[in-house]
Parts: structure tokens; sequence; C-alpha cells
């Protein structure tokens, strides 16, 4: 079967298939978060070595009022648009605050698993029984793309935990182009950025002594032998961790120790792979004030405020639409 003549495949084996015949090869990390993926996330973000979660917390948690006073700037009624809400833990300090300001309100998030969403909607109408929600599950590109068309209200987005990272440059630009084009002039944006830090501490993030980092990684093939009938051998596999302090990318990969040949049978493909080579499953960039600032220029925001936590990990950079 041709990969670029068939129709029928899904976009998970479309884009599987499309990074594994690369000459270096690599998976998109949007399709780590199956049911177990998302579990393992989440142990990901309880151990103590992952400090992103803990440091974003304690900004919203110690800055909700002067976060929702700039997102909401006055507004009368706005549509706070999440991009990857996971399980609305951030998100909801400042529900919370917005809710008791009476600041009218819709709540749309957005997040690539159907049964996150749901979830999430299930719990946020226990706390917030007045609060209108608008779920949507799917790709943000896709999601935001039919999204368009002002209603008049305003927008605010947030695209926390450093999920910006996982795009490459060029996606990162027509994320931004995409973002531009979904709101209007005055609009604001919230971005969690992870800034750059001691080298170790952010390689212990991602090579954890517990391996959930590893079981992470590796349960993104067991994702692919399940839905797409495939047989990597997959106990063959190593996770290997790097991170440069120069460019600020944390890289990991799973590294095959044989020589093998898998074979997916779902789009019937063949992959081989030599003793010791890698697929590059996840980028997860670093960024510093400056970085932000520049990114927020080219993309036609305006940075207005930068929240970050007592140790300067982290960064939640809030721009206003020019
Ligand atoms: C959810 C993309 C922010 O890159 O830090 C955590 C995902 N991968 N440990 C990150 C992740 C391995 C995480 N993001």
């Amino acid at each position: 079967m041709n990969i670029q003549t068939s129709q029928k495949l899904s976009a998970f084996a479309h884009d599987t298939i499309a990074g594994l015949i690369n000459h270096n090869k690599f998976l998109h990390p949007k399709y780590f978060y199956d049911a177990t993926g998302s579990r393992i996330f989440e142990k990901i973000m309880r151990m103590p070595e992952y400090y992103l979660t803990d440091c974003e917390y304690h900004i919203f948690d110690q800055q909700s009022e002067s976060i929702c006073e700039a997102l909401a700037n006055g507004h009368s009624a706005i549509d706070l648009v999440e991009l990857g809400p996971g399980d609305g833990l951030k998100s909801r300090l400042l529900l919370h605050v917005l809710i008791q300001r009476h600041t009218p309100l819709n709540y749309l998030p957005v997040d690539i698993s159907k049964h996150a969403v749901d979830e999430l909607v299930k719990d946020l109408h226990k706390d917030f029984p007045s609060l209108k929600i608008e779920p949507k599950a799917g790709d943000y590109f896709d999601v935001i793309k039919n999204m368009q068309g002002s209603n008049g209200r305003s927008k605010a987005v947030l695209f926390l935990g450093s999920n910006i990272g996982n795009f490459f440059p060029q996606e990162r630009k027509a994320f931004l182009k995409q973002l531009r084009e979904f709101t209007s002039s005055g609009d604001k944006v919230l971005i969690g950025f992870d800034l750059k830090k001691s080298p170790k501490v952010i390689l212990d993030a991602y090579d954890d002594p517990q391996g959930y980092t590893r079981d992470f990684n590796i349960n993104h093939l067991v994702r692919i032998n399940r839905e797409l009938d495939a047989d990597f051998d997959i106990p063959e596999f190593e996770h290997h961790a790097v991170y440069e302090p120069v460019t600020g990318t944390a890289k990991s990969f799973l590294v095959s120790r044989k020589e093998q040949k898998v074979n997916i049978r779902g789009t019937g493909h063949t992959i081989k792979f030599k003793k010791w080579e890698s697929i590059f499953m996840e980028l997860s960039q670093k960024f510093d004030l400056d970085d932000i600032e520049k990114m927020a220029m080219e993309g036609g925001f305006v940075v207005k405020k930068n929240f970050t936590d007592s140790k300067n990990y982290f960064a939640d950079s809030l721009w206003e639409r020019k």
C-alpha cells in the first residue's frame, strides 16, 4: 500500500508510517495519550523530578487574581478557550476567580482525547454548576480552524503546561499563525513555557529513576502494536533522554538494541531497524524570556506580563493580540 494514495488510513496510521519511513525515524507526541498513556502522564506529573506541573500550579495558585485581571481586562463577556486542559486542575483556579467576579463566561476545553474532555466536563459541572461549558474533542489545529468566525465575544486562550514545547519551530510558527487568525485585536492568550535552568534538573525530569518516562515512551509502541496490528519487539528498546543547553532542547528517544523488522500489518508496511537505530519520540523545548518575547512579536502579539514561580523555573506568559 502506498501511503500517499491511501485514503482509508486513520490520521494515527498515516502519521505513524510517515514518521517511521523517514530516514531519521520519529513519532508524533500527540499520540502518547491513549487511556494508558494519559494514566502514565498523570504519574509523571506527580513525580518529584517533574517540576513543571508543580511550578505552574503554584503560579496559578498564588497569582490567580492578577492572571484573571489581565485575562479578562475589563471585558464584559469572554470565551475562555483551553487547548489541552488535561485534568483542568490549573484552569479550575482561574474559573473559580472569574465566576466569583461574575465575569460572563463560556469555557471551551479542547482536547485530543474525547475521554479526557468528557471526564473534565463531568467534574466541572459538579464544582461549577452554573458554568457554560462547550467541550470539543480533536486536534488543536483542526478544532481551532472549525471554531473560526468571531461571535462578537472576546476570547482568552489558554495553552498551558509547556505543551508548546512539543512543537518543532515550524509547527510552532504555524500554530501561532492559527492562533492569530483565531483571535481578534485585544484578545488575550496565556501560554505556559518551561524555562531554561540547570541542565541536571531538566534531564532528571525526562529520565526519572522510577522509569515512568520510559513507560510513557514505550506505551506509544504498545499502542502501535495494538491499534495498527504491529509487532515491535518492545523489550528490545531502551529509553534515552538528552538535554542540549545551547538550544534548550530536551529530546527523548527509543533505541533498538537489536536489528529488527517490524511488520505494521494494519497498513501493510514493514519497517527495518538497524542495531542501535533510534526513534525520536519527543521534543520538549525550553525557553528564556527573550525567546518568548521574540516569538510573541513574530506572531503578532505583545507580551503583557510574565507570571513566574519563585524559582523562575516556569513562566505563564500573557499576550495580547495586536
Ligand atoms: C505535556 C508536552 C509538556 O514535554 O514535558 C513529560 C510531556 N513527556 N514527560 C513535556 C512529557 C515526558 C510534556 N508535555
